[in-house]
């Protein structure tokens, strides 16, 4: 049995695989509409969530599957105590996949080596959110035509994004890819990525604090709000979190072929008047995130479709 805890769980081989089928997906909607007919899909969310939970519920709904779950920790049995082992191997009486997204680093992990279905990490704290990767991943190779040779830029929460974490692990592994990580002093990636993944694969990136020096040498600017819930204190997220605002008059200084990313939610980070640039993408990312579910389902299910 499969879980999906990191971006890493799938080699470069297999990404491509599921990219393909995603796309395939894309395509062909029809020929996967009942693809999953008979399976139920359970989303445990103890932290809040708009996309990646309700595209895991769509994910199954487009599959012919049915879903169940539970969407705070309010509302499920972990408000009177139950641990995380105890509440998977009763859904895993229910379910026959699961996405769990947990505020603890590690969560879905303890959760996985107690299930008997496959688990899939949709978030766990500051540390990892592999779904949302491949999402990442495959609007990049599909705005783009490729995943290597090309200048990235993390613009934000480089400390607290989980979301970046995760797409610097993945794409360290192609060919030619060079990071320009965007924040301020507070938020700069942590040490161990920077030391651990960053120098130890022996990648090229550079650290700046303004957005408009990096702009002209990206292929993809990659936006992220200033992750509130993870601050310590109020008053340092309120200094923070308008650091940057991407506008119109910044956007002149990009390429006419670098895209713009986010993973939502936005906040203040991009103003709504960039949102009918041609080059904002974030829109179309969330499209994706549902194909590519789609396929990270079928895959982990080991259901195949001729
Ligand atoms: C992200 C997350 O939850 O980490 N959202 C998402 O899943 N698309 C990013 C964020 O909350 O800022």
């Amino acid at each position: 049995m499969r879980h999906l805890m990191s971006p890493l769980d799938f080699s470069v081989e297999e990404l491509e695989k599921l990219l393909d089928l995603a796309q395939d997906i894309e395509a062909n909607r029809e020929k996967y509409a009942h693809a999953c007919a008979g399976k139920k899909l359970a989303t445990l969310f103890y932290e809040p969530s708009t996309r990646t939970r309700l595209s895991h519920e769509a994910a199954m709904l487009n599959l012919g599957g049915s879903v169940l779950g539970f969407s705070s920790a309010d509302s499920s049995s972990a408000s009177k105590g139950e641990s995380v082992s105890d509440t998977i191997r009763t859904v895993s009486c229910y379910a026959d996949i699961c996405a769990m997204r947990h505020p603890k680093e590690g969560a879905p992990m303890v959760a996985c080596q107690h299930s008997s279905i496959p688990v899939i990490n949709a978030g766990d704290g500051g540390h990892q959110h592999p779904t949302q990767t491949l999402t990442d991943l495959l609007t990049i190779r599909s705005l783009k035509g490729r995943l290597n040779n090309m200048t990235i830029g993390l613009c934000g929460d480089l400390k607290f994004g989980r979301t970046v974490h995760s797409l610097i692990n993945a794409l360290v592994r192609y060919e030619g890819i060079r990071f320009v990580l965007i924040s301020p002093e507070e938020l700069r990636l942590p040490e161990y990525i920077r030391h651990d993944v960053l120098d130890k694969n022996q990648i090229p990136y550079e650290e700046v604090v303004r957005l408009e020096d990096a702009m002209p040498s990206l292929d993809i600017l990659y936006m992220t709000r200033v992750q509130k819930e993870r601050f310590f204190n109020e008053e340092d997220y309120v200094r923070m979190k308008d650091f940057y605002i991407l506008d119109k008059e910044k956007m002149k200084l990009a390429p006419e072929d670098m895209y713009v990313l986010h993973p939502l939610p936005r906040v203040n980070e991009i103003s709504v008047e960039v949102d009918s640039d041609p080059r904002a993408a974030y829109f179309r990312q969330v499209q994706y995130g549902v194909y590519v579910r789609m396929a990270l389902i079928l895959t982990l299910l080991d259901i195949h479709v001729d």
